[in-house]
Protein backbone atom coordinates (compact mmCIF):
# COMPACT_ATOMS: atom_id res chain seq x y z
CA UNK A 1 0.00 0.00 0.00
CA UNK A 2 0.96 3.55 -0.81
CA UNK A 3 0.47 6.41 1.16
CA UNK A 4 -0.05 8.58 -1.61
CA UNK A 5 -2.40 6.42 -3.99
CA UNK A 6 -5.83 5.61 -2.08
CA UNK A 7 -5.58 1.95 -0.70
CA UNK A 8 -6.61 -0.80 -3.26
CA UNK A 9 -8.84 -2.75 -0.73
CA UNK A 10 -10.99 0.07 0.51
CA UNK A 11 -11.60 -1.89 3.68
CA UNK A 12 -8.50 -1.73 5.13
CA UNK A 13 -8.58 -1.68 8.79
CA UNK A 14 -10.08 -5.09 8.31
CA UNK A 15 -6.27 -6.18 6.89
CA UNK A 16 -4.51 -8.38 9.77
CA UNK A 17 -1.85 -6.69 12.08
CA UNK A 18 1.76 -6.87 11.00
CA UNK A 19 3.73 -7.88 13.78
CA UNK A 20 5.88 -5.27 14.13
CA UNK A 21 3.48 -3.02 13.69
CA UNK A 22 1.37 -4.45 17.11
CA UNK A 23 5.26 -4.32 18.23
CA UNK A 24 5.12 -0.35 17.88
CA UNK A 25 1.38 0.16 18.78
CA UNK A 26 1.78 -1.63 22.30
CA UNK A 27 5.01 0.37 23.03
CA UNK A 28 3.49 3.72 21.96
CA UNK A 29 0.68 3.04 24.06
CA UNK A 30 2.92 1.63 27.09
CA UNK A 31 4.36 5.21 26.86
CA UNK A 32 1.49 6.69 26.57
CA UNK A 33 0.15 5.59 29.78
CA UNK A 34 3.88 6.11 32.06
CA UNK A 35 4.07 9.89 30.31
CA UNK A 36 -0.14 10.12 31.79
CA UNK A 37 0.38 8.46 35.28
CA UNK A 38 3.95 10.71 35.39
CA UNK A 39 1.93 13.93 35.20
CA UNK A 40 -0.30 13.49 38.89
CA UNK A 41 2.66 11.69 40.39
CA UNK A 42 5.47 14.61 39.56
CA UNK A 43 2.15 17.02 41.13
CA UNK A 44 2.65 15.25 43.82
CA UNK A 45 5.96 14.00 44.06
CA UNK A 46 8.36 16.04 42.06
CA UNK A 47 10.60 18.69 43.89
CA UNK A 48 10.31 21.49 41.62
CA UNK A 49 6.14 21.87 42.16
CA UNK A 50 4.86 24.85 43.74
CA UNK A 51 2.22 24.66 46.18
CA UNK A 52 -1.03 25.36 44.54
CA UNK A 53 -2.73 28.02 46.91
CA UNK A 54 -4.76 30.89 45.20
CA UNK A 55 -7.60 32.84 46.96
CA UNK A 56 -9.37 35.79 45.88
CA UNK A 57 -8.35 39.35 46.86
CA UNK A 58 -8.99 43.01 45.03
CA UNK A 59 -5.69 44.76 43.95
CA UNK A 60 -7.03 47.67 46.37
CA UNK A 61 -6.65 45.03 49.20
CA UNK A 62 -3.70 43.56 48.22
CA UNK A 63 -1.80 46.75 47.67
CA UNK A 64 -2.57 48.13 51.00
CA UNK A 65 -0.70 44.70 52.86
CA UNK A 66 1.86 45.57 50.44
CA UNK A 67 2.50 48.94 51.20
CA UNK A 68 2.32 48.03 55.05
CA UNK A 69 4.91 45.67 54.70
CA UNK A 70 7.10 48.19 52.88
CA UNK A 71 6.92 50.48 55.77
CA UNK A 72 7.69 48.15 57.98
CA UNK A 73 10.55 46.32 56.76
CA UNK A 74 11.99 48.60 53.49
CA UNK A 75 16.15 48.33 53.98
CA UNK A 76 17.20 51.21 51.18
CA UNK A 77 15.45 52.12 47.72
CA UNK A 78 17.19 51.21 44.17
CA UNK A 79 16.94 52.08 40.31
CA UNK A 80 17.39 55.89 38.98
CA UNK A 81 16.21 58.68 40.25
CA UNK A 82 12.61 59.11 39.75
CA UNK A 83 11.64 55.95 39.68
CA UNK A 84 13.12 54.77 42.51
CA UNK A 85 11.73 51.18 43.69
CA UNK A 86 12.05 50.68 47.11
CA UNK A 87 13.95 47.33 48.67
CA UNK A 88 12.66 45.00 51.47
CA UNK A 89 13.96 42.83 53.62
CA UNK A 90 11.01 40.88 55.30
CA UNK A 91 11.26 38.58 58.15
CA UNK A 92 11.91 34.30 57.43
CA UNK A 93 8.54 32.87 57.15
CA UNK A 94 6.80 36.10 57.11
CA UNK A 95 4.05 36.59 53.89
CA UNK A 96 5.58 38.65 51.76
CA UNK A 97 4.06 40.30 49.25
CA UNK A 98 5.11 41.42 45.32
CA UNK A 99 2.71 43.45 43.20
CA UNK A 100 2.78 43.39 39.17
CA UNK A 101 2.03 46.32 37.51
CA UNK A 102 2.57 48.04 33.96
CA UNK A 103 5.05 48.08 33.77
CA UNK A 104 7.03 47.25 37.27
CA UNK A 105 7.40 44.26 39.81
CA UNK A 106 7.39 46.45 43.55
CA UNK A 107 9.11 45.91 45.80
CA UNK A 108 12.55 44.94 45.40
CA UNK A 109 12.29 41.36 47.72
CA UNK A 110 16.01 40.55 49.87
CA UNK A 111 15.15 37.09 51.77
CA UNK A 112 17.97 34.66 53.47
CA UNK A 113 19.10 31.70 51.96
CA UNK A 114 17.63 29.01 54.04
CA UNK A 115 14.68 30.21 55.53
CA UNK A 116 11.03 29.86 53.99
CA UNK A 117 8.56 32.71 52.99
CA UNK A 118 5.31 32.77 51.77
CA UNK A 119 5.52 34.73 48.67
CA UNK A 120 1.93 36.26 47.38
CA UNK A 121 1.85 37.49 43.66
CA UNK A 122 -0.85 39.89 42.27
CA UNK A 123 -1.60 41.87 39.26
CA UNK A 124 -2.86 45.47 39.64
CA UNK A 125 -4.15 45.47 36.63
CA UNK A 126 -4.03 42.63 33.75
CA UNK A 127 -2.40 39.73 33.04
CA UNK A 128 1.67 39.46 33.69
CA UNK A 129 3.70 36.62 34.36
CA UNK A 130 6.40 36.17 36.88
CA UNK A 131 9.52 34.37 35.66
CA UNK A 132 12.28 33.52 38.02
CA UNK A 133 15.48 33.28 36.41
CA UNK A 134 17.85 31.25 36.29
CA UNK A 135 15.12 29.05 38.51
CA UNK A 136 12.41 27.32 36.42
CA UNK A 137 9.58 29.28 38.49
CA UNK A 138 6.74 30.40 36.27
CA UNK A 139 3.61 31.82 37.22
CA UNK A 140 0.83 33.88 35.55
CA UNK A 141 -0.08 36.79 37.68
CA UNK A 142 -4.04 38.05 37.49
CA UNK A 143 -5.75 40.84 39.12
CA UNK A 144 -7.96 38.90 41.60
CA UNK A 145 -6.34 36.28 42.62
CA UNK A 146 -3.55 36.41 45.14
CA UNK A 147 -0.59 33.58 44.57
CA UNK A 148 1.56 32.33 46.99
CA UNK A 149 4.21 30.67 46.56
CA UNK A 150 6.24 29.14 49.27
CA UNK A 151 9.65 28.95 48.71
CA UNK A 152 12.64 28.42 50.66
CA UNK A 153 15.93 29.67 48.91
CA UNK A 154 19.22 27.59 48.56
CA UNK A 155 21.50 29.61 46.56
CA UNK A 156 22.90 32.91 47.41
CA UNK A 157 22.64 35.34 44.68
CA UNK A 158 21.42 38.09 42.56
CA UNK A 159 18.17 36.55 40.30
CA UNK A 160 15.88 37.90 37.85
CA UNK A 161 12.07 38.49 37.72
CA UNK A 162 10.73 38.92 34.42
CA UNK A 163 7.41 39.27 32.79
CA UNK A 164 6.99 36.56 30.21
CA UNK A 165 3.31 37.83 29.40
CA UNK A 166 2.84 40.42 26.82
CA UNK A 167 1.50 43.28 28.93
CA UNK A 168 2.13 46.40 26.24
CA UNK A 169 4.35 48.88 25.05
CA UNK A 170 6.76 47.76 27.78
CA UNK A 171 6.62 44.34 28.48
CA UNK A 172 10.11 44.20 27.80
CA UNK A 173 11.10 46.61 30.47
CA UNK A 174 9.44 45.24 33.55
CA UNK A 175 12.12 43.36 35.24
CA UNK A 176 13.60 43.30 38.65
CA UNK A 177 15.36 41.67 41.35
CA UNK A 178 15.11 39.22 43.72
CA UNK A 179 18.01 39.15 46.43
CA UNK A 180 19.04 36.26 48.44
CA UNK A 181 21.89 36.68 50.98
CU1 LIG B 1 3.97 42.50 32.45
CU2 LIG B 1 4.65 41.65 30.36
Amino acid sequence: MSAILPPSERVWWKQPLDRVELIWIVIALVWCLIMFFMMPYWHVYGKQNLANEAFRTTPAEFLKKTEAMIAQHKVREEGAQGQKVPVVAPPAGSDVYLVARLWQWYPILELESGKSYRIHLMSMDWLHGFSLQPENINIEVHPGYDHVLTVTPTHKGTYSIICNEYCGINHHTMISKLYVK
